[in-house]
Parts: C-alpha cells; structure tokens; sequence
C-alpha cells in the first residue's frame, strides 16, 4: 500500500477539504503515514491569509525538497490558497511540486494521481463545489458541512476572494440529506462552513432559493443533531432571522463570530467591510436583546494602512464596550494583489506591534471578565476526549465555544452536565454530575 502525508495550514475549511482529501485518497487504496519520510505522497493543504503562513509553510516545503532529493519517486503535491495564489509560478520556484491545485479541487488530485501523466500539472480553474466527497473526519461526533464556496466580498486585506472565487452556494436539499447521513453516522454537532456563511443563498435560482436563517431550521430538525455552529459570518448579513433562530431553534448554539476588523468607521470604509461602527454596535445589542447569554467572538486586524492612534483608540474602545468571549488579533500584513497592499500610509512594523500590545491584554481582560458568569452554573458539555493538560480529566466544549477540562467518567460524544468551578479567559474547569447524565 502507498503511504501519503498531509499537512494542513490555515482554516477550517481547509481542514475539512483535508479530510475530504483523506477520505479521497483512502479510496484509491492510500494509507496515512505519520511521518513524512514514510510517505511516498507528500501533500500540503496551504493558506496565505498572511505573510506568516507563508513562511510556516516554505520551511515544510524545504524538507519534501530534500526528501524528494532522496527518493525522485516520491510524489509532492501542494494545495490550497498559497498554491492559487501564485499558480503556475510555483513549478519555476519548486521544480520537485508534481502538482499543484487550487482550494476544494481534491478531485483534479485524484485525476493526477490516477493519470499516466508523469509531468507536473497544475488545476487553477474555479469550478464551484467540488462534488460529494466522502471525508475521513478527524472526530466521529463532529463534522463540518460546506455549505458555499468563495466570496463576493472585496474586503480590501483579503487574498481569499480571489484564491476562492465567486461565491456558490449548495442547494437546500442536498445540505439536508449530507446532515442527515451524518446524524445517521452519529455525529451529533454540525459546523456549517462557508468563506460568507450567512450570505447562504442568495445565488441558489429562484424556485430553489433558501436563506441562511431557513437553513439553520432545516438542519435543526434533522434527528440526532444536538449542536449546529457556523463560521465565518459578516456581520453585514447577520439579520434578525439569523439572530432569532439562535434564541428559537434548540440545536443552534449560543455564540455568534461577529468579525469586527476595526472599530473606527473610517478605516472600516478602507477596508470596505461596508458597515460602519454604529451599524456593528447596532447588531451586537440586537444579538444581546435576542439572545442574552449569547457568546460573542471576533477577529481584530491591527495596523492596517493609515491608521492612527485615534482610529485604534477606536478599537479598543468597542473591544471593552462588546466584551467578547474570545477574539482573534491579527497585525495587519499586506498580501499580494489585494486593494490594502497598494495602499499609500503603511505602517511600521513597531507601531503595529505596540498597539497589539496594548490589544491583547485588553482582549484578555474582557475574556477573563466575561468568563467568570459560567462559575457556579450546570452546562451542557460535548465530551471531546482526555484533557490535553492533564490525561486523568475529560476535554469538551459548553454551547458557547469555551473549551471545558473536567473531573468525569464519559465518553468521547456523550452530552454531560458539568459544574463550572473556575474559568480562565480561554478555558472553565469543572466536574461531571454524575447523576445528570444528558440524551
Ligand atoms: N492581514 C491581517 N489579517 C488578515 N485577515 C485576513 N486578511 C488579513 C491580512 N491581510 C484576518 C481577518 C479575518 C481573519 C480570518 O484573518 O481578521 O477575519
Ligand atoms: Fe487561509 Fe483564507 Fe485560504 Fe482559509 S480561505 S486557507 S484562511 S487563505
């Protein structure tokens, strides 16, 4: 049997394209090999969000190149959005890549390795969803569910709208029947992915139109389906239907990603996210009207060009105003072929780095502040494992996102009620009760 390694950079949808890939390769009789010297296909599943990803990523190349100097029968196979984004030029870079193939196209690495080809190939063309591949899924309780590909936005930092394409969203019916298999298989949370999650449908043709809002009831009523979250929304498209169904649908989960960027309206029209800071701050009261308790996560870039402190006093002052439960921070970092890159004002890396000093603590303090309401409190738990700090506890997670380490007796997949004792900003320790055993 042939053995392929994997290496997966970036999001979650390319982490589920690698399990999909997985279960692609699994198929046409490949083993998993652990270590990549084993492997006799080396693949990597890249991203290019920012520079650092592409430099994680270069060191990893760096050792198939050697390893391909070793044993020429070796095959080595790089996709994803660094992959797209520089296409064919990455045959001259890296003469040993045999392939190379854009996000979601496992299929054309399937024709590769199934061709007689012996010259290296690339597949750049955007082709909308990219079949029903069966995915090899990293845990048997959890799956994700692809519901669009690409994005219209033209967020001004972005390199994905143009290493995903156009947005295409999967029609209503089949989502249900992949949800359904799924349940069927015993999964029992669902993550709807999509780059614009909630702008869902709008492209599907008139007849066979369902929004966002419309598919959240349609996999809540799928038996078995316990848990649904989503990732990434805009908030642009986060409507009070939306809203509501997390309020009114048992399955969908109390937290909502409402990916802020910047807090000051001038430098959001820069970015052209097409929402000011009124606008924003309007839909995290509508979400904290609707839904009380709901957890509230973000992403924050820093230092995109032009700002000024003013504007990043602007940041921080939202940052403190919505309390996330969680947010990620990002220093800005100007990509090849996006709007921003082109942008006169860049700033210095040591202004951008001082004011992500000032970010994160602040970030830390809120979490940490907003943490504290779970102590004393019974939540449900989804039993994820042994805790990673300690194997004698349990892992999981509460419906609000946050990673729970607790003193238990369940099992991977089963639905516990745990007493929250303490909480950090990014994690609650607790025990089982015991007697309370959920579904
Ligand atoms: N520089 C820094 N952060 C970026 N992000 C996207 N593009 C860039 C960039 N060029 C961040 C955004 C996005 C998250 C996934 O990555 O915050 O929401
Ligand atoms: Fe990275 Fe963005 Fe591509 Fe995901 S979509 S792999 S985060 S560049």
């Amino acid at each position: 049997m042939k053995g392929f390694h994997l290496t997966t950079f970036g999001c979650q949808m390319n982490e589920h394209d690698s399990e999909r890939m997985k279960g692609m390769l699994v198929a046409l009789g490949y083993g998993e090999v652990q270590e990549r010297g084993d492997a006799d296909l080396i693949l990597f599943n890249t991203c290019s969000i920012r520079e650092s990803a592409d430099n994680r990523f270069i060191g990893h190349l760096g050792e198939a190149k050697r390893l391909k100097a070793e044993d020429p029968t070796r095959v080595v196979g790089v996709g994803g959005c660094w992959a797209q984004s520089v296409k064919d030029e990455v045959f001259a870079r890296f003469p040993f890549v045999d392939v190379a193939f854009g996000p979601g196209q496992i299929h054309k690495l399937a024709e590769f390795l199934t061709s007689d080809s012996l010259t290296a190939q690339g597949y750049f063309e955007f082709e909308g969803f990219p079949g029903e591949l069966p995915a090899h899924r990293a845990r048997e309780h959890q799956a994700w569910v692809q519901v669009s590909v690409g994005c219209n936005c033209v967020c001004a930092y972005c390199i994905v709208p143009s290493t995903r394409g156009r947005e295409a969203s999967r029609a209503p019916h089949k989502l249900v029947a992949e949800v359904e298999r799924l349940a069927s298989e015993g999964v029992r949370e669902v993550t709807l992915l999509g780059q614009n999650v909630n702008s869902y449908g709008r492209d599907l043709p008139v007849g066979a139109k369902a929004t966002f809002a419309e598919l959240l009831a349609m996999v809540d009523a799928v038996e078995g389906i316990e848990r649904i979250r989503y990732t990434s929304p805009h908030p642009k498209d986060m409507r009070e239907d939306v809203v509501r169904a997390h309020a009114e649908l048992a399955s969908v989960c109390e937290h909502i990603h409402l990916p802020l960027q910047a807090g000051s309206s001038r430098i959001l029209k820069a970015m052209r996210r097409t929402y000011d800071r009124p606008r924003y701050l309007d839909r995290v009261d509508m979400i904290r009207e609707i839904v009380p308790d709901c957890a509230l996560s973000t992403d924050i870039i820093v230092g995109f060009p032009g700002e000024t402190e003013e504007d990043f006093l602007e940041t921080l002052e939202v940052v403190d105003r919505v309390g996330y439960d969680s947010a990620f921070t990002f220093v800005f970092s100007a990509r090849r072929g996006t709007l921003a890159a082109d942008l006169p004002d860049q700033l210095p890396h040591s202004v951008k780095r001082e004011r992500m000093e000032r970010l994160v603590p602040l970030v830390q303090r809120r979490a940490r502040e907003r943490s504290q309401r779970f102590i004393g409190r019974d939540m449900e738990v989804l039993v994820e494992g042994a805790s990673r700090t300690d194997p004698a506890r349990l892992r999981g997670r509460i419906r609000h996102n946050k990673t729970v380490n607790f003193d238990g007796a369940a099992g991977p997949g089963e639905l516990v009620e745990v007493e929250i004792s303490s909480a950090t900003s990014t994690t609650l320790a607790g025990s089982e009760r015991l007697l309370a055993r959920l579904r």
